[in-house]
């Protein structure tokens, strides 16, 4: 059979990555380019800015991509790109982007689901048994996506409020912190204890439903409390500030999946999404998920990056491009969701 390469390209947020897929597992390349400094010194990503950066890295990605994968666009099978959810603007430059290179090309258009990209890293690096469950944990995101088979995604349960990825970015800011936090934190609560013990929201619930946000109000009332009486907790105390706020969101992310595995039992648990490069879940996951096969990505496949874009294209090209192939008047859906199920 003849091999198949897609081109794949990624401008959902603040990363330009534009990557070639050969026959769905192996990544010939995956280039990134990060605006993160751009976006440092605002607290967040910077939307018009964001869009800007895309459009002067783009073009230099696909060369950097087809040179180093040494793939010319005539081997190609299909171009693929991030549909949504994410930035509008952003997702436009890679969509314009993909359409012009598919047409010049005469190459076929996939468009793809960026948490379909974030699940589908898992399948560059193991064999994903169905049905499978997926916690997805991002700066924008938290949920948990069933896939009862290749290609099927049905959210179970997401975030009332706050993002994870968005938690720790906020708390983070509290702490003085550059954004985005997730890593400092992360690498800060390795160091301290859970000593302040904050509150675990949800957790006497049987809905698979997380929330943030009254942790995060929790985070900052105790630091304005412990400043009124004089004590700068912020100075005097934290990595287990850090290793407290951290240990009440992996308690809610480990308590939340287990439940939706019990109403939804499945073969392979993945994680997925900027905040699954987190430690301190890994190792909560790696010593409690032993009855299912649990595949957690390398950090590189973590982030937002082109790889996990061709991963998932792949599978909706194994559909039949009849069914999957988008138009050149495909355009972006920043709030792109899973079906309920
Ligand atoms: O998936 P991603 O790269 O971009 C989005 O689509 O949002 O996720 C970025 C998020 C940020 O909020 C960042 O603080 C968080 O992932 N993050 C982490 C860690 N590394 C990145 N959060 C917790 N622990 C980490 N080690
Ligand atoms: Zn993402």
């Amino acid at each position: 059979m003849k091999d198949n390469y897609i081109l794949a390209f990624e401008t959902s947020c603040d990363e330009t990555s534009v990557a070639i897929l050969k026959n769905g597992s192996e990544l010939l390349c995956n280039i990134i380019a990060s605006q993160i400094n751009s976006h440092k010194r605002f607290g967040g990503v910077v939307p018009e800015i964001a869009s800007r950066h895309h459009v002067e890295q783009i073009t230099v990605c696909i060369e950097a991509a087809l040179e180093e994968a040494e793939i010319s666009a005539d081997q190609l099978t299909a171009v693929a790109v991030t549909e949504g959810p994410g930035l509008n603007g952003a997702l436009l430059v890679g969509i314009m982007a993909a359409k012009t290179f598919a047409w010049a090309n005469h190459l076929p258009l996939i468009p793809v689901n960026h948490m379909a990209g974030h699940l589908m890293a898992a399948s560059l690096v193991d064999t994903i048994e169905y049905p499978a469950m997926a916690l997805l944990v991002s700066g924008g995101h938290s949920e948990l996506v069933y896939v009862e088979k290749e290609g099927s995604y049905k959210k179970v349960g997401e975030t009332r409020d706050d993002a994870a990825g968005e938690a720790y970015d906020k708390v983070g800011r509290v702490m003085g912190l550059t954004y985005p936090s997730g890593k400092v934190i992360d690498e800060l609560a390795h160091k301290g204890q859970d000593t302040y013990n904050f509150p675990r929201a949800m957790m006497n619930t049987h809905e698979v439903e997380f929330s943030f946000s009254g942790l995060k109000s929790a985070f900052i009332n105790l630091v304005h409390n412990e400043n009124q009486k004089g004590n700068d907790v912020i100075a005097n105390d934290l990595e287990n500030l850090a290793a407290s706020f951290q240990a009440a969101v992996v308690d809610v992310l480990m308590a939340k999946t287990k439940l939706a595995m019990e109403k939804y039992p499945v073969k392979t648990l993945i994680i997925g999404g900027g905040v699954s490069a987190n430690q301190g879940l890994r190792e909560r996951l790696s010593a409690e998920i032993t009855d299912e096969k649990l595949i957690i990505p390398p950090l590189r496949f973590c982030g937002d990056n082109a790889g996990m874009i061709a991963a998932a294209a792949y599978i909706e090209w194994k559909k039949g491009l009849e069914n999957v192939q988008a138009g050149l008047d495909l355009n972006a859906k920043p709030s792109l969701v899973f079906e309920d199920m």
